[in-house]
Parts: C-alpha cells; sequence; structure tokens
C-alpha cells in the first residue's frame, strides 16, 4: 500500500481519539499514479473558463491556465478582482507530490498607522477604508501571476496573458453581472467621484447595458507591459509612477517604494484530517484556512450522519460560532504576530471547544466575550472577490481566490493605467472591537501597520478522500469558511462537484450574535425549532457564494465540473476519447 493510503488508513484509526491532525503532510500526501481522464475548470465567468480551456489545449499545464484565468477574470470582472488586488493559488504539482500557497495578498503602505481610519477624536470613519486612495493596499496578484507563469507554467506570459488583453482591448459583450453592480446605487456614486474610472465603466455618464461591449485600452497596455518586462511593467516604471499619482491624488499614501518593496509570499498550506478525510487549505494571513480546520476538528466529535436535521445545524452553528470567536483573538499576519497555530488546531482545543456547546440550545456569543453590546442584525456584504479551480490531464491542480475586496474595490483607477485599485485595508481592524464591511469584528492581532497584510477570509481548499479528490473555493467574505464547510461535508458524504455548488448555506460569525440562511434553506418548522433554542435568526433575501469545484473520482475515473448555480459562471471538464480529446462536459 502507497505511503498515501497508508496515512489514511492511519487517520482512520488515530481520528478515533484525536480526531483532527495539524502538521505539514505535504509531502506525506503521496498520489496514486493514476491520472485524471482529460481536464477542468470551473470559474466565475465563462470567459474565464473558455481561456483556461484554450491555453490548456495549447499544451499548457494547470498552473498556465490558472495565469490565463486570473488575468481574464480581472478584465470581464473588474468590480471582484484585478491587477488592482491580490489573492491566494493554491497549487498542487503532482509529479513532485507538492502542495504550495502563493499568498499574492495585499500589504499596507510604508506611510500606513495602527489610528489611519479615526477621527481625531477616536471615532472610526468607516467610509475611509472603503473608497478612495486611503482604502487601497499595495497590490499582489500582478506579482503572483508573474511568480506562477516562471516557477511552476510552460508558456511564456505573453502567450497566457494574450487572452486576457485581446479581451480588454477588444471589449467583450456586458453580462447581465457587470450591469447589475454598475447599477448599485452607492457604487455608481464612488464611481461618478473619479473621472478616470468613469470614463471606463460609464458609457456616456451611464452604466453599461447588458450586450453593449466594454473596452479597456489601459488595462491592456498595463497586461502587454506585464507580459513583456514582468514585475518590471507594474511595480516600476510608468504604471508605478501612475500608480502612485493617481492613488495619492484620490487621498491615498502610496510611495514608489511601497510597488517596489511588494513581494509575494510562498507559503506551506495547512493540511489537517477530517475522519479519512485530508484538508489542504489556506494557512495566515487568510483566516479561512484556520476556521475550516477549526468548525471540523469540533465536528469530529459528534456522529454527524446520525443526527436530526436540526441538531446538525446547531452542531454546525455553534463549531461557526466558536471557530469566528478564535479568529478575533488569534489571528492576523503571521510575518507581524506568532500565531499558535499548532495549539488552535489541535486535537485538545477541538475538544475544549466542543466541551463548550450546549446539547439542546444556543451558545449566546456574550457568554464567550463578556456582556456585548448586541450589533446590528444586517447581512454582512457578500458581493466580492472571485474564484476559480482547475486540474489538468497530469493531475496538478490550482485553487485560487482572488479579490478587490468590496464590489469595485475602492473605486479608484490611476489614470492611464485601467487599473481598478481594492480597498483591502478594510480587512484590517480598522478599530479592534468594531465591525468591518462584512460585520467582522477585528482584534489586535489584525491592527494596521506598514507592510502588513489585512486578514483575509478567502480559503482556496483541497480535499483528499482515498478514491476521490476535490478543488474548491468561493467568494463571499466573511462567509467563505463556513460556505466551504458545508462543501466539504458534502463531498465527505460521496457527494461530488455538483451537490457541492448547489447546497443550503447557512452561516454564523460570532458577532453579529445571529444565524443567517440563504432563501428556502429552513422550513419554517426548523427556525421555530431554532428559535426555541435561542438562536437569532437573520433569514436572508438573497443567495451568496459564487463556489467553483471539481471532482475526480479516482475509482471510476471520472471527472466533474461545477459552477455555482448562483451566478454566471463556466465549468467545463474535458475528457479523452479513444481517438483523442474531444468529450466535453458543462454545468
Ligand atoms: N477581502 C475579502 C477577504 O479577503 O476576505
Amino acid at each position: 500500500m502507497e505511503i498515501r493510503k497508508l496515512f489514511q488508513a492511519f487517520c482512520l484509526i488515530i481520528c478515533s481519539i484525536h480526531f483532527l491532525l495539524y502538521f505539514p503532510l505535504t509531502a506525506v500526501a503521496k498520489q496514486t499514479n493514476l491520472l485524471p481522464p482529460g481536464y477542468a475548470i470551473a470559474s466565475a465567468n465563462p470567459l474565464a473558463t473558455n481561456a483556461g480551456l484554450e491555453i490548456l489545449s495549447q499544451g499548457g499545464n494547470a498552473f498556465d491556465a490558472a495565469v490565463a484565468v486570473s488575468a481574464v477574470l480581472a478584465v470581464v470582472e473588474p468590480y471582484h478582482s484585478g491587477l488592482g488586488g491580490g489573492g491566494f493559488w493554491l497549487l498542487h504539482q503532482e509529479k513532485e507530490h507538492k502542495n504550495i500557497f502563493i499568498d499574492g495578498r495585499e500589504t499596507a503602505p510604508l506611510a500606513a498607522k495602527e489610528d489611519m481610519f479615526l477621527a481625531s477624536d477616536g471615532r472610526l470613519i468607516p467610509e475611509l477604508s472603503l473608497n478612495g486612495g486611503l482604502a487601497a493596499a499595495i497590490p499582489g496578484e500582478p506579482a503572483a501571476l508573474v511568480y506562477i507563469a516562471k516557477n511552476y507554467g510552460r508558456l511564456p506570459l505573453t502567450k497566457t496573458l494574450a487572452p486576457a488583453i485581446k479581451l480588454a482591448e477588444e471589449g467583450f459583450l456586458v453580462d447581465k453581472q457587470l450591469s447589475s453592480f454598475l447599477k448599485n446605487k452607492d457604487r455608481l456614486e464612488q464611481i461618478r467621484k473619479y473621472p478616470s474610472t468613469a470614463k471606463i465603466f460609464l458609457n456616456k455618464g451611464q452604466p453599461f447595458q447588458i450586450g453593449e461591449r466594454f473596452i479597456q485600452k489601459d488595462l491592456a497596455n498595463t497586461l502587454k507591459l506585464l507580459a513583456m518586462k514582468e514585475n518590471q511593467g507594474f511595480y516600476a516604471g510608468e504604471v508605478a509612477q501612475r500608480l502612485v499619482k493617481g492613488v495619492n491624488a484620490a487621498g491615498g499614501i502610496w510611495t514608489l517604494e511601497d510597488l517596489a518593496r511588494y513581494r509575494i509570499k510562498v507559503r506551506e498550506p495547512l493540511i489537517g484530517a477530517f475522519h479519512n478525510m485530508l484538508i489542504i487549505t489556506s494557512p495566515p494571513p487568510s483566516a479561512g484556512g484556520i476556521a475550516l480546520l477549526t468548525m471540523l476538528n469540533i465536528l469530529s466529535h459528534y456522529p454527524l450522519s446520525s443526527y436530526s436535521k436540526i441538531q446538525w445545524i446547531h452542531y454546525l452553528a455553534e463549531s461557526m460560532r466558536l471557530a469566528y470567536w478564535q479568529r478575533e483573538r488569534f489571528l492576523g499576519d503571521p510575518d507581524f504576530i506568532s500565531i499558535p497555530v499548532e495549539r488552535l488546531l489541535s486535537a485538545e482545543n477541538g475538544k475544549q471547544l466542543s466541551s463548550l456547546i450546549p446539547a439542546h440550545k444556543a451558545l449566546p456569543s456574550d457568554v464567550l466575550r463578556g456582556k456585548v453590546k448586541q450589533k446590528t442584525l444586517k447581512p454582512a456584504h457578500s458581493s466580492n472577490t472571485t474564484h476559480f479551480s482547475i486540474i489538468d490531464g497530469e493531475g496538478n491542480r490550482v485553487s485560487a481566490t482572488m479579490s478587490i475586496n468590496y464590489i469595485f474595490g475602492s473605486s479608484v483607477v490611476a489614470e492611464g493605467t485601467g487599473v481598478l485599485l481594492n480597498d483591502q485595508m478594510d480587512d484590517f481592524a480598522t478599530k479592534p472591537g468594531e465591525e468591518n464591511v462584512f460585520g467582522l469584528v477585528g482584534g489586535n492581532k489584525n491592527a494596521i501597520a506598514p507592510g502588513k497584510r489585512p486578514l483575509s477570509s478567502m480559503t482556496p481548499t483541497f480535499l483528499e478522500l482515498p478514491d476521490r479528490v476535490a478543488i474548491l473555493g468561493t467568494p463571499g467574505g466573511s462567509r467563505i469558511p463556513t460556505m466551504i464547510l458545508i462543501a466539504s461535508l458534502v463531498f465527505h458524504d460521496t457527494y461530488g462537484a455538483i451537490s457541492m455548488v448547489s447546497s443550503m448555506r447557512f452561516h454564523h460569525q460570532y458577532l453579529p450574535d445571529v444565524l443567517q440562511f440563504e432563501p428556502d434553506t429552513f422550513s419554517p418548522a426548523i427556525q421555530d425549532a431554532l428559535k426555541n433554542m435561542g438562536y437569532h435568526l437573520l433569514p436572508l433575501k438573497r443567495y451568496y457564494g459564487d463556489m467553483q469545484a471539481i471532482t475526480w473520482d479516482k475509482s471510476t475515473n471520472m471527472l466533474t465540473a461545477a459552477s455555482d448555480p448562483r451566478a454566471i459562471g463556466l465549468a467545463a471538464a474535458i475528457v479523452s476519447t479513444p481517438s483523442g480529446y474531444g468529450h466535453g462536459a458543462q454545468f
């Protein structure tokens, strides 16, 4: 039996005592020699999925396709991610049996200060970290794409960025998502404030309509410079000068040194186990991986499959509450603070946390925190960020989540660059103890400091069962980790990609102390039962998330790719037939 199978058998035995293990298993997670029957991509936009498929059909690997898909998403969903933002790319090299986490998260400018979003009386001014130049952190996506292309791809950037350049230069037809985000009153007002932004996103002063052609010539030129000069095309020279000038004219504090000093970080992914399932996920500065493993650690103490629906919801909701409680107290940028990762993910911690959960009632958040003011019951915003998943014919995988934070980020485009800048500074604890745009209450560990990365919820993840593999992730702000939790449990319960992206969603994040749920998720009887248990319910009017998942069943050698039915993405699995590649399935 090979090492990975042995490990999983070992987990099965050990997990009955210590259900969740944490240690870097990158080298241990050895794969079988079986190769996928083809390749698959699931992304939030059909144009991005098609660009990735084109690169794979030209002989590129999953990492080349990842560069192409990231760049096309930057062009066709500029309101979600882009060169002005950052992200996390989780890579798996099949031959090398290696998992790698590329942290292309933005950093605070060197002139940033802990109290930069506070008025002189100490009051938080929330708009400052959401809109305008001060909200923008130093982008990481361009450097991440260059690094992935140079270290893992086999095609030059001139080839992998070509689809994005073409779509920016020649334009594409506005889809319903771009059109509806452009009609958002608050965002439209911000876009109108900056002529360099309005010039791109408005058509004769009005939002573009569905079917109109949307062209971004300046962005095409910036992408060309990146393709030709790599980091020097973005972090130095003309583009860098324009970025600094544009951000500072909009109230920012950037310098050329900020851009010149930006570096991606290559980190060790977190690896844990839930019964016989390995979870390979995002380390800090993502809070998502630790939250996911903590929730699974807690849940491994309960026989979930034998539970009634109400018990199942109760234990999931409480595991969510406890994981987000831990987030506030311990998490931040690991290069600036020390995070007791091993202790947080230990079986002992899982046991202690699970012992806090009452069997038949909710655990009020104020018991955990001391008396807290009940926060507003407003649903957190979640229309932001994007995700894609890829597997190639050699078994290499990519799970990537990218963001400019809130829709249209800071709304600032530096004149002549076409680059819409992020408002990722809002992901810091702008005033510890206060809520951010996702309703998350930040702790001191995530306070602002020059060069520091803000804590993120982005959670690109791989799951491995003895005979099945999953690649998954989603946008959705603070709700990302709980969506990944539910999808992981669905996968563990033998279901595949289609069930993972379409299953019901509910969310608890400790503060505010409310259990949010999508329309039609809880029946009136379940809602009554939850209320009787002490839950404050928040029925949402809209669905959330946009999960992109791929599953590879090694026992049947079947690839399935699925894109969340809640949005406009496209998943495609192209499998080989005896006469060559050709049989495709799209969802
Ligand atoms: N800006 C969203 C996140 O990183 O969680």
